[in-house]
């Protein structure tokens, strides 16, 4: 049977940290749905049309290496406002949900748009500054050397954009619980996210 636990947030919230933990906590696959708008966005960069490189993604495209970098999110912050390149990535996305086993989401629109009947919904955010301090950090260590400012602007930049965009925008569902991971850490934001899921398992 399938169990989908859905978590969706905006950019270096912890929801990835979250998803992987929770995934192996409970033994269930992991998607990082931004994958697939990094993926299309990458090819954009490249000369590619968005609807067609999203209509050609393949699941070998998401190790694609590179899509990590500050630019290819920005571009796939892009990508994701056009309806037609969402529409390309839904089926995708389901059938993934739908695995026997159990599987974790993250995205933005996991709870509202791609899986509104999953059986957790979680909206993992925390103050832009936070995340702004945690996504420069992570950079660093990547050898991606960009400036704090420069990081906060990125993280507003991307938030505004899919927080207005008219499909699909980043927003809590109705039924979510809501984990502010501003001053939490990583362990407890964690222990939060298993608890609310053994909650609705009846463990
Ligand atoms: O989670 P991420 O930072 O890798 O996502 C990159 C961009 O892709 C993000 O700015 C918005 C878009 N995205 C989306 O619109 N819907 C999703 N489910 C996942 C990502």
């Amino acid at each position: 049977m399938s169990f989908t636990v859905a978590i969706d947030g905006p950019a270096a919230a912890g929801k990835g940290t979250i998803s992987k933990a929770v995934a192996r906590h409970f033994g269930f696959a992991h998607l990082d749905t931004g994958l697939l708008y990094r993926a299309v966005g990458k090819r954009v960069l490249d000369g590619e049309d968005a609807v067609a490189a999203a209509r050609s993604l393949r699941a070998e495209d998401l190790e694609v290496l590179g899509l990590r970098t500050p630019k290819v999110a920005q571009a796939a912050s892009k990508v994701a406002v056009e309806p037609e390149v969402r529409e390309a990535l839904v089926d995708f996305q389901r059938a993934f949900a739908a695995r026997a086993g159990g599987a974790v989401l993250d995205g933005r629109d996991i709870g509202t748009v791609i899986c509104p009947e999953a059986a957790v919904k979680l909206f993992v955010t925390a103050s832009p500054e936070v995340r702004a301090v945690r996504r420069h950090k992570e950079l660093l260590e990547t050898g991606h050397d960009a400036g704090y400012d420069s990081v906060l602007a990125d993280v507003r930049a991307r938030d505004e954009r899919d927080r207005t965009r008219a499909t699909a925008p980043l927003k809590p569902a109705d039924d979510a619980v809501t984990i502010d991971t501003s001053h939490m850490t990583i362990e407890a934001a964690v222990a939060a996210a298993v608890a609310v899921v053994n909650k609705v398992r009846g463990a």
